[in-house]
């Protein structure tokens, strides 16, 4: 009885304590969830977060390379709790290479560069801070609402919205490297690993997740716990940022090491020198949530729809390729499976024969009318930045876990095969 009293006691001072000292943290969630939504009109993944005070919903669009969260500062901002980010803060000081570039109106506002890579244009503006809440989660269902009090964003001007879908003030970026990306700042703010883990829903009516933190990551029905379940590959650090921010400072993308591709099992023959990143950074393969479609160099290109071609044998009849695909099928011989159309395998083999990334049907293809399927791979001409871009398309139903800390990359492959899918995640909260 005493031990019980004086443990009771004890946890009613310390959460005291922790309130009266840091009121917002004295809840500390374990991991954070984000919904997703696919556009129809533009395939661009949006979300929403609460921001500034009063708090209003702001819609964004996903930018996983992304390495902050930007926002229109010049029409409608209305915060009372909006300020900019002081050039002789310890935070502003932290991110610089050279303090004099991005610290500007007389040393007094710190600066920094947000990019639309949709549009491809980028500005220089002001760092500021304002409220940002987002919802906490235990890996099955959404919790407690929990705020940051000084979430760093860049402010852009109207301008910077060009491309982006209807009613979007910005994106929100996940990239790696830069102390400003949201899974960074909620890590630093919440105490939680450096993790956080994508799942993108190809529906345009169910949202699909972004967690942040570390797992579980539940999906119904059948209550799996993804996290446990991944493949692991390293993620590779480019040296050179190529899109972007300020020159001479790495790349905040995701960058993976593909070795080689597989077609049915059969190795591609490709010109393994644009697989990896030259002295200047062009090369090697990212993925990407702005790209709605996997955008290939153009020999790496034609040799998968060769190869791809080859492996349907006879009876698949190609025809009139529909844009921005090159490469279209009849779908009259072509069966279903739970993980869509019966289609040659991709493989993407990463950093050895066992390690590899299985591209099926579901995620190969796009249905573009009732007997027309095209593989959802695009050219992406000669010379690109990046040989190979993963876009949305194949990205979509399978969980990409980003660990920052251990630089790696685990990934579920399809979740149709496991019953599931990333629209999948109970959102119901349990006080709704
Ligand atoms: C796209 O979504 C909007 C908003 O949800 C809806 O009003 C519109 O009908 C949809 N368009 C198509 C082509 O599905
Ligand atoms: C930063 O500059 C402002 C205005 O010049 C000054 O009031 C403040 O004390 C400075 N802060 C630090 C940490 O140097
Ligand atoms: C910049 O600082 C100098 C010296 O402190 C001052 O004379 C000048 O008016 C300031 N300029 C602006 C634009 O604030
Ligand atoms: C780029 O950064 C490296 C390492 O931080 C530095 O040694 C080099 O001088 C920088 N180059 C330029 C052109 O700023
Ligand atoms: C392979 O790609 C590299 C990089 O673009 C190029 O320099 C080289 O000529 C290519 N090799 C062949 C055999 O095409
Ligand atoms: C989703 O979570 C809510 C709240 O915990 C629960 O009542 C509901 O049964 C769950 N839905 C399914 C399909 O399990």
């Amino acid at each position: 009885m005493a031990s019980s009293n004086f443990y009771f006691y004890f946890l009613l001072f310390f959460s005291l304590l922790v309130f009266s000292s840091t009121a917002q943290t004295s809840f500390r969630p374990k991991a954070l969830v984000l919904r997703i939504t696919k556009d129809n009109s533009t395939l661009q993944y949006t979300t929403h977060v609460a921001q500034r005070t009063p708090h209003v919903p702001v819609k964004l669009t996903l930018d996983l390379g992304g390495e902050y969260l930007w926002v229109d500062c010049e029409q409608g901002y209305v915060s009372s709790t909006f300020k900019p980010l002081p050039c002789n803060s310890t935070k502003c000081r932290g991110r610089l290479y050279d303090g004099s570039r991005a610290c500007m109106a007389n040393d007094t506002i710190c600066m920094e560069s947000p990019y639309n890579p949709i549009a491809s244009i980028g500005t220089t503006d002001k760092i500021a801070y304002d409220v940002l809440s987002i919802q906490s989660t235990d890996g099955s269902n959404p919790g407690k609402v929990v705020s940051v009090p000084k979430f760093n964003f860049a402010c852009a001007s109207t301008l910077y919205l060009q491309e982006l879908a209807s009613g979007v003030k910005g994106m929100a970026g996940l990239g790696r490297s830069n102390l400003d990306s949201l899974p960074l700042q909620f890590a630093s703010t919440f105490g939680f690993q450096r993790k956080f883990a994508l799942c993108l829903s190809p529906s345009t009516s169910f949202n699909g997740a972004v967690f942040f933190g570390d797992g579980p990551y539940v999906l119904l029905p059948n209550n799996v716990d993804v996290s446990k379940s991944l493949t692991y590959t390293p993620l590779l650090l480019n040296h050179q940022n190529l899109v972007g921010g300020f020159l001479n400072e790495s790349s905040a993308e995701y960058f993976i090491g593909v070795k080689s591709i597989k077609i049915e099992g059969k190795t591609v023959p490709l010109n393994t020198t644009l697989l990896s990143f030259d002295r200047l950074g062009f090369g090697g393969t990212k993925i990407s949530t702005v790209e709605p479609y996997t955008v290939l160099e153009r020999s790496i290109y034609n040799a998968i729809v060769r190869a791809f071609v080859k492996a349907f044998g006879s009876n698949v009849r190609r025809v009139t390729p529909v844009a921005p695909f090159g490469a279209c099928f009849s779908s009259k011989n072509i069966r279903s499976t739970r993980a869509g159309p019966a289609v040659p395998t991709i493989d993407l083999v990463l950093q050895n024969e066992k390690a590899y990334w299985r591209i099926l049907g579901a995620n190969s293809m796009v249905r573009v009318s009732d007997d027309v399927l095209c593989l959802g791979f695009v050219d992406g001409g000669l010379n690109p930045l990046t040989s190979i871009v993963i876009g949305g398309q194949q990205i979509e139903d399978n969980l990409l876990q980003f660990d920052l800390a251990a630089s790696r990359l685990g990934f579920s492959s399809s979740l149709l095969l496991k019953q599931t899918s990333c629209s999948n995640f109970n959102f119901t909260s349990v006080n709704a």
